[in-house]
């Protein structure tokens, strides 16, 4: 899967896997291509610790260092503008500069103003420039968090009139007052900014506020072009990466490897550690491998620093590795709730997030790769697990079921005896009631939970089981039928489940398994039937019954390309229209052009917020273009 995001800026951002709002994607910029999620290490122009070339050997692609105090050096300056950022740090990566905000919230007041350390930026040759936004503070007031807003909004517009011709980076600011960050975040995106850094958020960091730094992402992730890299100033520690990246954050800066070195102090993925509290070195990298915590401490001062900030930038290389594969697969979020394992903050942060549910639900794919795996009963509650929840709870709720208590999965399996009754079964399963039908179906089908359940689990077992367990009487159904169409209710809502099955329903199931592969209406081939997720896949016939649901639901509107897209080619990003709201990514959807005539069937990649803002790359996986009449 790609796709490519264009900017009004004309950066080129394309996404190559997705999960959540995390992603993996490539940001192409003057001097080369960086794969994201990507931490840029910080170079501190003064003084040389690792030298650019020895990082980019561990995984750096990108640097960002700081124009403001290279500006404020006599020697460097003269230096930096005849020869250029890159032959003056010695890389010929893609360099970021910032602009002297951050020496403005150290020291209160820079020596300088927006166009000038701009125009100084730009005159370094670097692949993006920062404004010089203005930074709010976690204690400032909502009338002084107001104020740097539009302050920094005021002097976004001055950028991007008196620069077109360079990348900018425009901050989102606001303090720690939600409305605002959406507001900043959507006055900065009416620009056209290359990437937004989140900013203000250090202090937080410092302090292990995550619960109000994840307050702080989404609130500005809200109110952010989703087709924009997204940056968090500042984050250079590991611990912060997984859960910033699952909130859609993009890239990392870090002078952290450098400071927490020089103080002796060592990263990983679950904190810091001091060399001094050390004898073991619980690491793999080449430092750990080599050394012990003791002769690191003989080692004279300057190499011991040296090795430490080593240490600490392979041991982020790392984690954002571990992201990368985490995104492919589908278990970030397995990752966020393992890594809040380590500190009760980082639990604080989780906890936060799944209080924005209904946000991050519409990002939310309904179905993945990856096993559900239970983890704490966090895991139940993250967005996508809830909804799947929800739903299948609603489909076992509507007509009378025998209940019948948690069980070895696959339920059909372990309860095959019982069902030989002509009788509807749920199962009082830690996700809810679970109807029989959606026993293959993810995540109920792809799930693994302990045997030894948590507290919260028995206890809504409990709850659920008080009054359920009676009796039915039998009745005559059929299982086939019922399972076809329990699986259409799930994945599809009611509607569908009704347009797509109106009509005499048959099945073929396989051979092998026994279990139904495609599903026929009347005689015409509608869905067929996923093994790995249970999950349907529509058939030209299924797309023709969705048209009939009333305007723009399981829609997706294309102006142009019709041609092509009755052809079974892909749809860009660029031709739509109009977008079903409810559609979630990896979703089944039908392709109409204006006048409401099915061009095909396929599977969205971008729910609608995307897929309007996006200009460029697919919207829409074309299975199966439809044949004009
Ligand atoms: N570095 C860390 N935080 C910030 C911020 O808010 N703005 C800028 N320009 N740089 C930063
Ligand atoms: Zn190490």
């Amino acid at each position: 899967m790609m796709f490519y995001i264009s900017c009004p800026s004309g950066l080129v951002f394309e996404i190559k896997k997705r999960d959540g709002l995390a992603r993996i994607g490539i940001l192409e910029l003057p001097h080369g291509k960086v794969e994201t999620p990507a931490l840029m290490p910080v170079i501190n122009p003064k003084i040389e610790l690792i030298p650019p070339r020895d990082m980019e050997g561990m995984g750096a692609q990108m640097f960002i260092t700081n124009s403001y105090i290279i500006m404020g050096s006599a020697e460097l300056r003269e230096r930096a503008v005849e020869e250029g950022i890159h032959r003056v740090l010695g890389t010929y990566r893609p360099v970021m500069t910032d602009s002297g905000a951050f020496q403005g919230h150290i020291y209160g007041k820079v020596r300088t103003d927006n166009m000038e350390v701009l125009g100084f930026q730009r005159d370094l040759g670097v692949d993006i420039a920062t404004i010089l936004d203005m930074f709010s503070e976690p204690y400032f007031t909502e009338k002084e968090a107001r104020h740097s807003v539009e302050e920094t909004y005021r002097r976004g517009k001055e950028a991007c009139k008196n620069l077109p011709d360079i990348y900018l980076a425009g901050p989102v600011q606001g303090g720690v007052y939600e409305e605002l960050r959406t507001e900043s975040a959507m006055l900065m995106s009416s620009l056209p900014f290359a990437i937004h850094p989140i900013g203000g958020v250090v202090p937080l960091m410092e302090n292990y506020r995550y619960g109000d730094l994840v307050k702080v992402i989404i609130s500005s992730k809200k109110g952010l072009d989703p087709s924009r890299p997204v940056h968090l100033f500042g984050a250079g520690h590991p611990m912060l990466f997984p859960l910033a990246a699952l909130l859609g954050c993009d890239l990392f800066d870090s002078s952290s490897y450098a400071k927490y070195a020089y103080d002796n102090r060592l990263m990983f993925p679950w904190g810091t550690e001091k060399l001094e509290n050390m004898e073991y070195l619980p690491c793999t990298c080449p430092v750990c491998s080599k050394y012990t915590a003791k002769e690191l401490r003989k080692m004279p001062e300057k190499k011991r620093h040296r090795l430490i900030a080593l240490h600490n930038l392979y041991v982020s290389f790392a984690e954002l590795r571990r992201i990368k594969e985490a995104i492919r697969k589908g278990n970030l979020w397995e990752m966020v709730e393992q890594r809040a394992r380590t500190r009760p903050e980082l639990l604080d942060a989780l906890r936060t997030i799944l209080k924005y549910g209904d946000y991050l639900e519409r990002f939310e794919p309904r179905t993945r790769r990856s096993t559900f795996l239970y983890s704490g009963w966090e895991s139940l509650e993250r967005p996508g697990i809830k909804r799947a929840a929800r739903d299948a709870e609603r489909i076992a709720t509507e007509t009378p079921r025998k209940v019948l208590p948690e069980a070895e999965r696959p339920y059909s399996r372990t309860y095959a005896d019982l069902l030989k009754e002509k009788k509807s079964f749920a199962v009082n399963s830690p996700f809810g009631l679970v109807p029989m039908e959606l026993d293959s179906t993810y995540p109920f089908g792809q799930s693994i939970f302990p045997e030894i359940p948590d507290k919260e689990v028995v206890e809504n077992i409990e709850e659920r089981e008080r009054g359920a367990l009676q009796d039915i009487p039998e009745e005559d159904i059929d299982r086939d039928i019922e399972q076809v169409r329990a699986i259409a209710k799930f994945q599809f809502g009611d509607e569908g489940a009704t347009l797509l099955l109106k009509g005499e329903i048959s099945v073929i199931k396989s051979k092998k398994t026994g279990k139904i592969r495609n599903v026929f209406v009347d005689g015409e081939h509608v869905l067929s039937l996923r093994a790995e997720d249970g999950f349907y896949t529509l058939k030209i016939a299924g797309g023709r019954r969705l048209l009939e649901a009333k305007y723009p639901r399981y829609r997706i509107v294309v102006s142009d390309g019709d041609e092509f897209i009755r052809e079974g080619k892909n749809v860009f990003a660029k031709f739509v229209e109009d977008v079903d709201e409810n559609l979630r990514p990896m979703d089944e959807c039908i392709v109409v052009n204006k006048k409401d005539e099915l061009l095909a069937v396929g599977q969205v990649i971008l729910n609608r917020e995307e897929a309007l803002y996006f200009s460029k790359g697919v919207a829409v996986k074309v299975r199966e273009g439809a044949k004009k009449a």
